[in-house]
Formats: structure tokens, C-alpha cells, sequence
């Protein structure tokens, strides 16, 4: 049996405060990882524990620091290890694109399967069919709630997806924060821009959240904020799962009066934990 009193919880460095933030919503204990002092990895040589660990594999060394953390789990005799990877780096390359690709996403899955039981993450990016082609039993918890919670605490009048895949996400804040939601139409014209068809949106005086699972160059935010403020939205609340915030972001982002993001992946926009949500998704795994 593998009751809460069992379990430890492991933070991988891309993910510490969250890691820690689990471990007490789920009364586990919490093993701090001696990154550089223990030259070997892991100093907790207990078994029969099942081990929770938490670690966003995003940028490419921290999918490293997985394998290597997961390895020195098992190796120092967990009897179950749980992957929560809360950000899951490679998620969106869910098809092989060109022919002779890898679909990357099964391959990090492929990998982490080698030492995991299971795996947990959140707001994948492609779409979530692609778990179910992983070899690891995986589920997808979903940040809403506390995405929902805070945008309700920050009184929007009403919720807007930049896009039709974040259409899901945006219903389910919107029945956490009690408020309307509508949804754009966007199409991708390259890495950077995107385009925008056009819908009136009944935002006229009214303070709108944009609910999205990533904020990456921040161009779909900004183009649909630009969009708010074009039909006379009075404050533009962007909120996402994942703030990656790479290239001109911050620069995109100015047409927002805030910028949101979880602990999924830590910024200076990080704002709300979503360890409630893992802490509840582990302990429904039983
Ligand atoms: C994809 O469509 C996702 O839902 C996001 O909208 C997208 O990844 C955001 O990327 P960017 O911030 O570069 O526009």
C-alpha cells in the first residue's frame, strides 16, 4: 500500500518552490537534492518509499537532471516513483512534421518511463491525445483552478482564449471565476506572428482576462490584447500555465496591463502555485 505517510517528494532544480509547495499540500516529507555538493546525485538511500519527483523539463539540461534524479531514485530503492513534470518540454512536437523526424514528445516520455511508474503534467501544449500514446500511465491535471481563483480575486469581467485550443482552458477558468467567456480565431503565419480573424467581442469598459496554456514570444497575447483594446476593453489581464517569455516577449507584453503565469516554469510573472493541483491529482492516484 502506498499510503501519504510514505511519501517523499523530490524537487529537480527547474522546479524547487513548486516541489516544496506539494510536498506540504500532500503532508509528504520533502528531500532537498545536494545539486552540487554530492557530486553522485541523490543522498536518500530509503526504501519502499514512493517517491514523487517534480522537475519542468524545460530548457534541455533540466530533462538531463530528470533521468539522472529518477535514475538515483530508483536506484536508491523507491518502490514507486511518480513523475510530475509540470511543464513538459518538447510537448507541442506531438507528429513528425517533416518525414524522418522523431515525435519528440513520445521520445522524452520514452524516457522517462525507464525509471516512473506515471507521470502527471499539466496544460500540454499539443493536443492532450498524445498522452494516451505514452508509455507510462500519464494524466494531465489542469491548472483552471488556480488560474480561475486568481482571476476572480483580480475581478475580470469576462474571459477571452487568443485561440480555439486555449477555447478549453478559458471555459474552465470562466466556471472557477464565475464570469462569460468568448474566443478568437487565430491562425499561425509564422514562429513569431500570427493573425487574428476578425469578431466583435462584448469587452467595451470591461476588464478581460486572455486565458492561454503558453506565453512563448508573447505574440498571440499581444496580438489578441491589441485586439481587446481596438473594441474599448478597459484592463487586459494575460494569464497562462507555462511563462516561458522568450525573445521580444516582455516587449510584446506591454499591451497588457498584467501578466500572469503558475510555477510551472519560474519567472518574474510566476504568481500563482498550481501545488494545490498536483497535490490533489497524487492523492487520487491512490
Ligand atoms: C499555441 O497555439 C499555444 O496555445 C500558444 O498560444 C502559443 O504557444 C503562444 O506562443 P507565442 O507566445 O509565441 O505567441
Amino acid at each position: 500500500m502506498h499510503s501519504v505517510g510514505f511519501m517523499k517528494v523530490v524537487g529537480g532544480s527547474a522546479s524547487v518552490p513548486l516541489a516544496r509547495g506539494i510536498a506540504k499540500e500532500a503532508r509528504a516529507g520533502f528531500v532537498d537534492v545536494a545539486f552540487e555538493k554530492h557530486r553522485g546525485g541523490f543522498p536518500d538511500g530509503e526504501r519502499y518509499v514512493h517517491v514523487v519527483l517534480v522537475q519542468t523539463t524545460h530548457p534541455d539540461p533540466m530533462i538531463v537532471e530528470f533521468l539522472l534524479l529518477a535514475d538515483a531514485i530508483r536506484d536508491a530503492g523507491a518502490h514507486r516513483v511518480t513523475a510530475v513534470v509540470p511543464y513538459f518540454g518538447y510537448g507541442r512536437q506531438d507528429k513528425r512534421f517533416l518525414d524522418g523526424e522523431p515525435i519528440s514528445a513520445k521520445t522524452i516520455a520514452k524516457h522517462i518511463a525507464v525509471d516512473c511508474d506515471e507521470l502527471l503534467t499539466m496544460a500540454i501544449p499539443a493536443n492532450p491525445e498524445i498522452l494516451k500514446t505514452f508509455p507510462l500511465p500519464t494524466r494531465e491535471v489542469s491548472g483552471m483552478p488556480a488560474i480561475g481563483r486568481y482571476l476572480k480575486s483580480a475581478k475580470v469581467d469576462v474571459l477571452l482564449a487568443p485561440d480555439e485550443g486555449a477555447l478549453r482552458l478559458a471555459k474552465e477558468a470562466s466556471a472557477v471565476a464565475d464570469v462569460p467567456f468568448d474566443f478568437l480565431v487565430k491562425e499561425r503565419i509564422d514562429s513569431y506572428t500570427v493573425k487574428i480573424e476578425p469578431k466583435a467581442l462584448a469587452v467595451k469598459g470591461k476588464s478581460v482576462g486572455i486565458v492561454d496554456d503558453v506565453i512563448s514570444t508573447g505574440g498571440t497575447i499581444a496580438t489578441a490584447a491589441q485586439e481587446l483594446r481596438a473594441q474599448g476593453a478597459r484592463r487586459v489581464i494575460a494569464a497562462c500555465v507555462h511563462g516561458l517569455f522568450v525573445g521580444k516577449a516582455e516587449a510584446n507584453l506591454k499591451a497588457c496591463d498584467e501578466v500572469i503565469a503558475t510555477d510551472t516554469v519560474l519567472s518574474p510573472h510566476t504568481k500563482v502555485s498550481v501545488a494545490p493541483e498536483f497535490a490533489a491529482a497524487i492523492r487520487a492516484l491512490g
